[in-house]
């Protein structure tokens, strides 16, 4: 599936978004080394370290339905007037299950987005790069 699906498949999940605290939607589509895409959208709570971003969501659906492998994974910020990326944790969170090599797309509209891999986002992340060394 190309980019621009997948992009439309984010934006459609960032509709679902519960933010009523930012007010600032985010959805994620993931697509797995099958072919199929888990979409994920951000819960934020009102103890506000409790919120989940989309692509946490998404990852986390995804893996309880059995997924281990993923092509890449697309985001989408509607909200924001510049491409928005993931931040830190979700970098850790995915580089589990993404290679160094996994494209990672974020945008706020599909013309105004970013094309990133996961390890140029989260390089040396301590699995792939000990793996390498270790050869
Ligand atoms: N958020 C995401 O879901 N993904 C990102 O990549 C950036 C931030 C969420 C967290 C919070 O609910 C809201 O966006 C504002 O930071």
């Amino acid at each position: 599936m190309d980019n621009k699906k997948l992009f439309a498949l984010a934006q459609e999940a960032a509709k679902a978004s519960y933010s009523p605290y930012s007010k600032f939607r985010v959805g994620a589509a993931l697509l797995c080394a099958d072919g199929t895409v888990v979409t994920g959208t951000n819960v934020e709570n009102r103890s506000f370290g409790l919120s989940n971003c989309a692509e946490r969501s998404a990852l986390f659906a995804a893996v309880s339905a059995g997924k281990r492998a993923f092509q890449g994974i697309v985001i989408a910020t509607p909200d924001s007037d510049y491409p928005v990326g993931p931040c830190g944790a979700c970098r850790q969170a995915l580089s589990e299950f993404l290679a160094p090599d996994a494209p990672v797309v974020f945008g706020c509209s599909y013309e105004k987005r970013v094309e990133s891999t996961m390890g140029e986002l989260y390089p040396y992340d301590s699995l792939h790069e000990l793996a390498r060394d270790q050869r």
